[in-house]
């Protein structure tokens, strides 16, 4: 393990529900000659119906969770979104919006606030997540904190019939697709597989290898549904990853997955199958190639902090400040994770794709790093 963090053991009931997981998993290595794919383990573990991590009714984001995002850090997050989406909805003179994978509906809740303050709201709020059990946690949100609101929320179960024209926005989504991890041995890919060992999961042995990493190999197939969901507009996607250089660097030799357990970090994605998140880093310079192969032009990039920071983070700390003068040290707290290089700054970037939409885009007015990729 590269982390050493210790883990905690689960409690006997999760243990038996990941050991229910884990016989659907031996029974799909079986019928499939003895190991299956690591992305399809991957994806069994993560959403396997009924089952997998994101799909059975186990509380993963937030503080009781495994792990903690941005938009459930802090309100200024979401409300820089919001500003930056305004600035499309107005440019379009109104428009809907689409979130993938909206987590507990906290950034749904907290963008609508902004966007209703600053006379921009979207018409129609789709939400589509391929966790159907946190439909209701986000209902609970959004009545808690925007009732008024409500109205205007949907939730899909695929994406809509019709394309949108609006902003298509997704924190955190595209480092929870199943990814296929490969070895390369004399430089060629060696696409690694699982295989039951002892009571447990391992990854079949392959001899002479120097380079272990992975990929998405749905991404090309995602972003054309994604292009094709959009009719004019803009698609903003935030995640933690690198450029393609710096994603396949010699330094990160054994590849970017990391799972979170009890907000305990380490890497071993085979252990309690449905239990733990499993997560790989995003390629954002496949993610611009997929987008522009599927029509969609690269309309911005930069780190988080530079968005953040173009976005009026500034002008929102303060605002908040005079609200609330007694909160000046957690919202300061609150910025500076968000916003600091040695915290979320530049691990999280954000790319926007467009269609059809060519005003330059306010969250990349201080810097835009396209070039980078
Ligand atoms: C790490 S969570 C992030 C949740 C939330 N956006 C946040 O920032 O707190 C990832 C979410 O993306 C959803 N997801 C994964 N792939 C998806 C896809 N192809 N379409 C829509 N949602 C997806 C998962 O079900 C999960 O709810």
């Amino acid at each position: 393990m590269r982390f050493t963090d210790r883990l905690p053991t689960p409690p006997a009931e999760a243990l038996a529900h990941s050991e229910q997981l884990a016989q659907r998993i031996r029974a799909a290595i079986t019928t499939n000659d003895g190991s299956i794919p690591f992305r399809e383990f991957m994806r069994m573990a993560l959403y396997e119906p009924g089952l997998g991590y994101y799909v059975a009714g186990l509380r993963k984001i937030g503080k009781e969770g495994d792990f903690i995002t941005a938009p459930e850090i802090s309100p200024l997050f979401s409300q820089c979104l919001a500003n930056q989406c305004a600035q499309v909805l107005a440019e379009l003179g109104g428009g809907d919006m689409l979130e993938l994978g909206a987590g507990s509906g906290v950034m749904a809740a907290d963008m609508l606030l902004r966007l209703e303050t600053l006379g921009c709201l979207p018409a129609h709020y789709w939400i589509l997540d391929l966790s159907p059990e946190l439909r209701d946690r986000q209902r609970q949100t959004l009545q808690a904190t925007a009732p008024h609101l409500l109205a205007r929320v949907e939730w899909l179960d695929t994406l809509p019939a019709e394309p949108i024209r609006g902003v298509i926005i997704g924190n955190e989504v595209l480092d929870a697709m199943p990814v296929e991890l490969f070895t390369l041995v004399n430089g060629a890919r060696v696409i690694r597989q699982v295989e039951m060992q002892g009571a447990g999961f391992g990854l079949t042995a392959v001899a002479g290898g120097t380079y272990t990493s992975e990929y998405n190999p749905a991404l090309p197939g995602w972003m054309r549904s994604m292009a094709d969901t959009l009719e004019t507009g803009v698609m903003i996607l935030i995640d933690y990853g690198y450029e393609q250089k710096d994603y396949y660097h010699p330094d990160r030799s054994q590849g970017t997955l990391i799972c979170h357990y009890q907000h305990r970090v380490h890497d071993n994605p085979l252990l309690w199958p449905g239990l733990q998140d499993i997560t790989a880093s995003v390629d954002f310079t496949a993610v611009a190639e997929a987008g522009v192969d599927a029509g969609l032009e690269l309309a911005g990039y930069a780190t988080q902090a530079a968005f953040l920071a173009s976005s009026g983070l500034e002008e929102l700390f303060l605002a908040a400040l005079e609200a609330n003068p007694a909160n000046q040290y957690p919202l300061a707290q609150q910025v500076r994770t968000l916003s600091l290089p040695s915290e979320m700054g530049e691990r999280f970037k954000v790319i926007a794709l467009s269609k059809g939409f060519t005003p330059g885009l306010v969250g990349f007015r201080l810097a835009d790093q396209r070039h980078r990729l």
